[in-house]
C-alpha cells in the first residue's frame, strides 16, 4: 500500500491523461485539447520534450527501448493525486516505404518497437493506477494495419499487431472496469503525413490528398477530438475491444 500523502490530498483532484508520444503531432493536438478542458496531462516524449510546457503538463522522457523511462512513468503517475481518466497511445514510427525485399531487417525491429512494444510498455506501467481508476485506454493504429498496402510491410505488419494486443489487452482488463479501443485513421495533415508522402515520392501533397475518400487528408484537429470523444465521452462507456477506422481508404 502507498502511504497517503497529505499535501496531495488538499491539491484539487482533476481528470488525468498519459498521453504517450505526446512530442508528435497527434499527441500534442490531444494534449492541448485535454488542457483547454482543464485536464491534466502526463505527456511523454522520446527524444525532443515540447517547447509548448503550459501548466497542468507534467513531460516525462519515455523510450520503450529504455525500461528505466517506463518505470519513472509509473512512479510519476502513481505519486499524482489525479484521477487517471483516460490513456492515449499515440506513439509510433513509419517505415522507409520499401518492398519488403529491400528492407533491412531491424527496420520490422524499429517500427515494432515504436507502433506496439510502446503500447505494451506503458501499460505494464499504468496497469495498477488504471485498474485502480477504472480508466480508458486508446491506441492509435492505422488504416494501414488492414488495407496491407505495397512498399510498408513494417508498418503494415505492426499496426496489425497492435489491433490484436488491443483486442486482446481489453479481454484480460474487463473485469478491472478499463476499456481498451484502437482508433485507425488514414492519412492526417501533419509533419509525419508530409515525410511519408516524400519517402513515396509525392511531390504535389495537394493533388495527392485530392486523390483521396473525399479528397482530403484528415485533420489533427478533428482526430484529436475523435480520441477524446471515443476514450472519454459516456455514450462510449460500453464500448471496448473495438478498432474504429476513420475515413479508411481502400
Ligand atoms: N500522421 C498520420 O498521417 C497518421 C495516420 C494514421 C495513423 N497515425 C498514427 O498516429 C500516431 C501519431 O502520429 P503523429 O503524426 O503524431 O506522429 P509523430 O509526429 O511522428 O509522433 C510520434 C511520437 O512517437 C514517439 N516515439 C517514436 N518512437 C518511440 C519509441 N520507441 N518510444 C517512445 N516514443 C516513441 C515520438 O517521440 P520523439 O519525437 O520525442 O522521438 C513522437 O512523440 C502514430 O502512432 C502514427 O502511426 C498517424
Amino acid at each position: 500500500m502507498r502511504p497517503i500523502d497529505v499535501e496531495a490530498l488538499r491539491y484539487p483532484r482533476k481528470p488525468m491523461a498519459v498521453v504517450t508520444g505526446a512530442s508528435g503531432a497527434l499527441g500534442a493536438e490531444i494534449t492541448r485539447q485535454l488542457l483547454k478542458r482543464d485536464w491534466f496531462v502526463v505527456a511523454t516524449y522520446r527524444s525532443r520534450p515540447s517547447e509548448d510546457q503550459r501548466q497542468g503538463t507534467l513531460w516525462e522522457r519515455f523510450d520503450a527501448g529504455d525500461p528505466e523511462t517506463a518505470t519513472r512513468l509509473k512512479w510519476v503517475t502513481e505519486d499524482l493525486p489525479h484521477h487517471l481518466q483516460a490513456v492515449f497511445c499515440c506513439a509510433g514510427a513509419p517505415s522507409s516505404k520499401k518492398p519488403v525485399a529491400d528492407t533491412d531487417p531491424d527496420e520490422f525491429a524499429r517500427v515494432y518497437e515504436a507502433n506496439v512494444i510502446t503500447f505494451a510498455a506503458a501499460w505494464r506501467a499504468l496497469a495498477a493506477r488504471a485498474r485502480f481508476d477504472g480508466s480508458s485506454v486508446l491506441a492509435i493504429g492505422s488504416d494501414a494495419g488492414r488495407a496491407a498496402r505495397p512498399n510498408n510491410g513494417p508498418y503494415t505488419a505492426a499496426k496489425a499487431a497492435l489491433e490484436a494486443l488491443v483486442i486482446t489487452l481489453a479481454k484480460e482488463e474487463a473485469r478491472h472496469r478499463v476499456r481498451v479501443n484502437l482508433l485507425a485513421p488514414s492519412l492526417i495533415d501533419s509533419p509525419l503525413a508530409h515525410e511519408v508522402m516524400a519517402l513515396k515520392g509525392v511531390t504535389d501533397p495537394v493533388s495527392y490528398f485530392d486523390g483521396l475518400p473525399w479528397n482530403r487528408a484528415l485533420e489533427l484537429e478533428e482526430v484529436a477530438t475523435a480520441c477524446i470523444d471515443l476514450a472519454t465521452a459516456p455514450q462510449w462507456r460500453y464500448a471496448s475491444g473495438q478498432v474504429y477506422p476513420l475515413l479508411a481508404a481502400s
